[in-house]
């Protein structure tokens, strides 16, 4: 048994070290640590079970506010809410520089302000200048918008505490802000946290709807602490590939609605224009019939998004180590992917480089999506393109097994809709969608059905 530690408790602040010392290194106070047994201690000083207030406890079903939603007349927008702002909510939008998050807030905060909602938008990263620019060239130099260049805290609250609370209050960005309390420069950690924490606690007070614009790190994920993501209601991420017209607009949490709805928009030379019917808009121009190409009949949340999955496959003469590059899918399921081909179906993929690209700059996250991109990794392998009037889904198992996926019906409806004639999938789904319904039951089928396509 290990020998019991001596402990030291200061008489004045309670604090605890293990060797005694002239001085309490917590409270400064001299000579008042005293050896002390280290349990008595403890249950003296750390026992929670008294000398608290009662709690009142409450039962599910009694009656409450209803939730009021104000709509920011994006309707896109709405969607991915969940149905528009929540009073005395926080929303933290993540997305990369440049892709639109400034632009799609002022936006939102010019309609509301027209619909005589006030809405505050507050620039830590641009002059107020740069912000009235980008309002004319979004025609909405006229909303009475109140607009403001800060970055203290203390400035900002002093301000809107000074005045009724605004419907919407806009931060551009959480990483700009400074709180005169906390040590450290904008952007580290405890000031993110801390600047987050004030700003959240006025609008669940006053009732107003606050977004935090959040900076991203290389990999994605929104800079700064990841506790921000635990302290507002609804985080958002604004994707899509700046070189491409189209962004979507993602919730990845949601206290008030669903994570799976997608508002989707298009960056025009007026601003972001919503786009109210994507299903077709991810489908690249296809006449002719290309090797390594697979139309995936996606879903997002209810809607229904037909994309088009690219695949390349370059044989190395020498024995360098193959690369595998992914754009708009998960690289790890690639890998897992190849390696069931390989396994399961005899195909080599080992001595080829092998490129996999999401058209249009869509992000696939769907798992239906493993048949579409085994689809196009074969056709591309074998060097035979599949019907351009074929759709593609289903997940796929280790065991090289085609598993059912949700919703194949609303799957099927809508590429039927869209003119396409066959559908692949799993097993369970019924042909009644009006289109030409083929089953694979194992990876091996698919690859027959694509060797045999011309
Ligand atoms: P911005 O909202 O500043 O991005 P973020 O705040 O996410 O960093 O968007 C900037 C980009 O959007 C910029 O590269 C130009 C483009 N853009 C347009 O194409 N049309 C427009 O009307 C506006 C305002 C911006
Ligand atoms: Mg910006």
């Amino acid at each position: 048994m290990a020998k019991p530690k001596k402990r030291f408790v200061c008489q004045n602040c309670g604090s605890i070290s293990s060797r005694w010392q002239g001085q309490c290194p917590d409270c400064a106070e001299w000579n008042t640590l005293v050896e002390d047994a280290p349990a008595t201690v403890f249950s003296q000083k750390h026992d929670l079970s008294s000398g608290g207030r009662k709690v009142e406890f409450e039962a599910l079903d009694e009656p409450g506010e209803p939730l009021k939603r104000r709509p920011t007349g994006l309707a896109e927008f709405d969607r991915a809410l969940g149905g528009g702002l929540v009073p005395g909510s926080a929303i933290l939008m993540g997305g990369d520089p440049g892709i639109g998050k400034s632009t799609l807030l002022l936006q939102a905060a010019a309609t509301i302000a027209k619909d005589g909602g006030s809405a505050v938008y507050i620039s830590g990263e641009e002059a107020a200048g740069q912000v009235r620019m980008r309002a004319s060239r979004l025609g909405v130099a006229d909303a009475p918008i109140k607009l403001a260049a800060a970055t203290s805290v203390r400035d900002i609250l002093t301000t809107l505490n000074a005045s009724e609370p605004p419907a919407l209050l806009v931060i551009d960005s959480i990483q700009t802000m400074h709180s005169d309390t906390i040590e450290g420069a904008p952007g580290t950690v405890s000031q993110v946290r801390g600047c987050a924490f004030e700003l959240i606690r006025y609008a669940k007070e006053n009732g107003v709807a606050l977004v935090l614009v959040g900076h991203v790190t290389k990999d994605g994920n929104i800079a700064g602490p990841r506790v921000l993501e635990h302290m507002v209601d609804v985080v958002m991420s604004f994707e899509g590939e700046r070189s491409h017209q189209y962004r979507i607009l993602r919730a990845l949490k949601n206290r008030f609605g669903a994570v799976d709805e997608i508002g989707v928009f298009s960056m025009a030379g007026s601003g972001l224009e919503e786009v109210g019917n994507p299903s077709m808009l991810f489908l690249s121009g296809r006449d002719e019939p290309l090797a390594g190409s697979a139309v995936f009949p996606a879903l997002e949340g209810t809607r229904p998004v037909l994309v088009e999955v690219q695949a390349l496959i370059v044989r190395l003469q020498s024995g360098a180590t193959p690369r595998r590059a992914v754009v708009g899918w998960d690289s790890g399921r690639l890998a897992m992917l190849l390696a069931v081909l390989e396994s399961r179906c005899g195909l080599n993929f080992s001595s080829a480089e092998v490129y996999l690209n999401v058209a249009g700059g869509y992000r696939l996250s769907d798992p239906a999506a493993d048949v579409a991109v085994a689809a196009a990794l074969v056709s591309a392998l074998a060097d035979k393109p599949l019907a351009t009037n074929s759709v593609w889904f289903g997940e796929v198992s280790l065991a090289g097994e085609i598993r059912p996926v949700a919703h194949s019906g609303v799957r099927m409806r809508e590429a039927a809709k869209l003119g396409f004639g066959v559908g692949y999938g799993p097993g369970d789904a019924d042909g009644s969608a009006g289109l030409n319904y083929r089953s694979l039951k194992q990876l091996a089928n698919l690859v027959d059905r694509v060797m045999a396509s011309a």
